[in-house]
């Protein structure tokens, strides 16, 4: 009998595979995919350490990678600048400088904070960045090198990523259904959140759609990314996942959740104040990453009902 010869997979790299983007990509892959998916964690590789990277590039054959390594933490790079830009900026531009020699496609993670948050309308693609903070300052220096070095890359903007998995705004909340304190929301601060689940799913079919239709250059570039363009303040978001939580009542009673005591605040700092770091208007039109790649677009109550449905499987039981 004649062994079918087993066709070799594309390998693609996944670094920083312990944060919440990382752990949903982890969730959602298939292992019989037609790529194989490397997941990194930064005990196990870390982007700053360029020997370390080519290392691994050659050792495993990448072809792709998926940056989702990052320094995150917005207040502490105020005062760790020298780290958030090692991270964000030089170790992308490690990571260029090595999918310019390897010719890999780099998928690289970008934020809202790139922009002051003045408009007060939605940005798009070509809206001119002017960061408020040392973390937006290093990820545009970051996208800047990227755009600079690259043909093969998608750089992805997205604002308020949350999910089941980490440290981010949906899991801090959930923990704050388990007390009885009273909490104030920001009902004057927008966007459309982008839900790390989703961003998951849809990033693991963007590399079929590349794969099949042979790097066509058409999808490569910045895209913003999200979901349907409802705005979103971090008072709505605790109502709707408190309205979510309410309407099962099993769950009230088996997670003891309190959930009648969110209270909305308006912030009052302005942008122009030095010491406000985040944008107010974080909106990222998101028409063209969904028209270009014809993938559907999720609303943000769909996401949120997955992200919880996720949690409660997954994370507190
Ligand atoms: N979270 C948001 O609201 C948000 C919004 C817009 C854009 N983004 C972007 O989305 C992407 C994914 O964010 P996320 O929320 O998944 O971040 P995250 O949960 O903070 O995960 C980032 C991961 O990167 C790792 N890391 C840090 N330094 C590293 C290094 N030198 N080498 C290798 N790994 C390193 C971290 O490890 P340690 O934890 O051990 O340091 C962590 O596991 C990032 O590019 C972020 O800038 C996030």
């Amino acid at each position: 009998m004649v062994k079918k010869k087993k066709k070799n997979k594309i390998n693609v790299l996944v670094t920083g595979s312990n944060g919440q983007l990382g752990k949903s990509l982890k969730y959602f892959y298939k292992k019989n995919s037609i790529y194989k998916l490397i997941f990194k964690t930064k005990k196990q590789l870390n982007i700053t350490k360029y020997l370390e990277l080519k290392k691994c590039i050659e050792a495993n054959n990448i072809k792709i990678i998926i940056n989702t390594a990052a320094y995150t933490n917005v207040d502490l790079a105020q005062k760790y600048s020298k780290i958030a830009n090692s991270v964000n900026a030089v170790a992308v531009k490690k990571i260029s400088d090595l999918c310019k020699i390897y010719n890999i496609l780099l998928i690289h993670v970008s934020t809202d904070y790139v922009f002051d948050g003045l408009k007060k309308k939605p940005y798009t693609e070509l809206d001119k960045c002017l960061p408020l903070s040392v973390y937006g300052e290093s990820k545009l220096k970051g996208d800047k090198y990227i755009v600079q070095k690259l043909d093969k890359f998608i750089i992805l903007r997205i604002a308020w990523l949350y999910g089941p998995f980490g440290n981010n705004f949906f899991s801090k909340v959930m923990y704050k259904f388990l007390d009885n304190k009273n909490y104030y929301m920001i009902s004057n601060q927008y966007a459309y959140p982008a839900s790390s689940i989703q961003l998951a799913k849809d990033i693991l079919k963007l590399i079929p759609i590349i794969l099949l239709n042979k790097y066509n250059k058409k999808y490569f570039g910045i895209f913003n990314y999200g979901p349907y363009q409802r705005k979103i303040s971090r008072y709505m978001f605790v109502k709707k996942l408190s309205k979510l939580i309410i309407k099962n009542v099993s769950l009230v009673n088996k997670y003891k959740l309190k959930t009648n005591s969110i209270k909305n605040k308006f912030s009052k700092k302005k942008n122009n104040n030095k010491l406000e770091i985040r944008p107010k208007n974080s909106m990222l039109e998101n028409i063209s990453f969904f028209k270009t790649f014809k993938i559907k677009k999720q609303t943000f109550d769909n996401n949120l009902k997955l992200s919880l449905t996720i949690y409660l499987k997954n994370v507190i039981n």
